[in-house]
C-alpha cells in the first residue's frame, strides 16, 4: 500500500515521503480498515516536527485521524495506532473506540469531526461551563478546532467574537456563524472585545494558538471569565501571572482533549452522539476546504504548519470514495 513516512524530524513538506509498505497488521483488539478520508490537524506538522507530546519512533507515518471503512463494510470515524498514522491506504485502530460516522456527513467531513469538535464541546462545555448568553472569544476562528468552536459557540446560545489573521479568513469566520470577527493583523484585539461588550469583556475564551493571542486575552476577559488553554500554534506557551488571574477573578482551563479517552471514555461516546444530533440537525458541519489526492498530502501539511490553512484540508486516499 502507499504510505506517507517520516525517516526524520523537519518541516513537513521537506520530511514526508510517500513510499510503498506493507499494509499494518491488527493486533489484539485492534481491526484492519480502509482509509476513505483523512483529516490534516495541525498535530501532523507538530509530529513532523518532533515537537510534539507523542513522539513515535521513526520512521511513522502521521495522520491523528480518519474516517475509515471496515472490512465487514462499516464507515466509521478512528484515531490510527501511531507510528502507523492515516496518510495511508490502511491502517489499524481500536475496534473498542471506533465510532459510527454519522450518516448526515460525506467521508470528508467525518474525517473532520472528531477531535476538533470534540475538544471543542469538552472545552466550552466541560471546562468553561459556557452558557447562553455568554460571549465566546475564539482564537484562529477560521482554523480547524477554532472553526468547530465557533459552530458549537453559537449552537449553545452564546454571542462568538472570532479573531483571525487576515482579510481572506475573517469572511470564512462570518461565514461561519461569527457575530463579529477581528483581524488580529489590522485591528486591536483588547479595544474591540471591550467595545462589543460594554467594557465587560469575554465571559469565556477559546485559546488554540497562545503567545500573544493568550497575552490579549486576558487583558478584556470577563469578572469570573475562563480561558480554555487548547494549544500553541503560535509556537509560544505563555506564562500566565497568577496574581493578574487573582486579581481579576479569572479561571485557566487546561484541555488536554485526548485524555477523556482513558479518563472517561463514555463521555467521548455522549459526545459523538450529541454532535451526530446536531450534524443530523444540520446545525454542525465541518469546513472542508480542500480535498486533496495522497500525492498533495506533504504540501497540504505543510500550508496547516504555516497557518496560510482554512478550516481542514482532507486526504482522499486512492480509492477513497469521495
Ligand atoms: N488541547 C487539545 O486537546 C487539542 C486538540 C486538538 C488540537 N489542539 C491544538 O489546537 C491548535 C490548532 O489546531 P488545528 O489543527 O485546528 O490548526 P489550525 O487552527 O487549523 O491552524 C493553526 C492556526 O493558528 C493560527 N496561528 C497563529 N500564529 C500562528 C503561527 N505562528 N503558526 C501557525 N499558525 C498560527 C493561524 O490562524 P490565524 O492566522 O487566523 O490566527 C492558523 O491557521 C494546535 O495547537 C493543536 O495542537 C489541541
Amino acid at each position: 500500500m502507499q504510505a506517507w513516512r517520516v525517516h526524520r524530524n523537519g518541516e513537513p513538506s521537506e520530511v514526508m515521503e510517500l513510499e510503498e509498505t506493507d499494509r499494518p497488521t491488527p493486533g489484539g483488539g485492534q481491526v484492519l480498515l480502509r482509509v476513505r478520508a483523512a483529516n490534516i490537524n495541525f498535530p501532523d506538522a507538530l509530529l513532523c516536527r518532533g515537537q510534539y507530546q507523542v513522539r513515535p519512533p521513526l520512521p511513522f507515518t502521521p495522520g491523528v485521524e480518519i474516517c475509515g471503512e471496515t472490512e465487514d463494510g462499516r464507515r466509521v470515524l478512528a484515531t490510527p495506532a501511531l507510528p502507523e498514522g492515516g496518510f495511508a491506504e490502511y491502517v489499524v485502530a481500536e475496534e473498542a473506540a471506533l465510532l459510527p460516522a454519522p450518516d448526515a456527513l460525506d467521508d470528508a467531513e467525518a474525517a473532520a469531526l472528531h477531535i476538533g469538535y470534540q475538544t471543542g464541546w469538552f472545552g466550552l462545555h466541560r471546562r468553561a461551563h459556557l452558557r447562553a448568553g455568554e460571549t465566546l472569544l475564539v482564537h484562529a476562528a477560521a482554523g480547524g478546532v477554532g472553526s468547530a468552536a465557533v459552530q458549537l459557540g453559537k449552537a449553545a446560545g452564546a454571542t462568538v467574537i472570532g479573531v483571525v489573521g487576515g482579510p481572506e479568513k475573517a469572511a470564512i469566520a462570518r461565514e461561519l456563524g461569527c457575530d463579529l470577527v477581528i483581524d488580529r493583523r489590522s485591528e486591536d484585539i483588547v479595544a474591540v472585545v471591550k467595545e462589543a461588550t460594554g467594557g465587560r469583556g469575554a465571559d469565556v475564551v477559546y485559546d488554540p494558538v497562545g503567545g500573544d493571542a493568550y497575552a490579549k486575552s486576558v487583558k478584556c476577559i470577563a469578572f469570573e471569565g475562563r480561558v480554555v488553554v487548547v494549544g500553541f500554534a503560535s509556537g509560544s506557551i505563555p506564562a500566565p501571572g497568577l496574581n493578574h488571574a487573582l486579581v481579576k477573578n479569572y479561571s485557566i482551563a487546561g484541555l488536554h482533549w485526548g485524555l477523556y479517552n482513558t479518563k472517561d471514555p463514555a463521555a467521548v461516546r455522549a459526545c459523538h452522539d450529541e454532535l451526530t444530533k446536531l450534524a443530523a440537525q444540520g446545525v454542525i458541519k465541518p469546513l472542508i476546504s480542500e480535498r486533496v489526492p495522497m500525492e498533495e498530502a506533504a504540501r497540504a501539511v505543510q500550508r496547516v504548519a504555516d497557518g496560510t490553512s482554512t478550516g481542514r484540508i482532507i486526504v482522499l486516499p486512492s480509492g477513497g470514495a469521495r
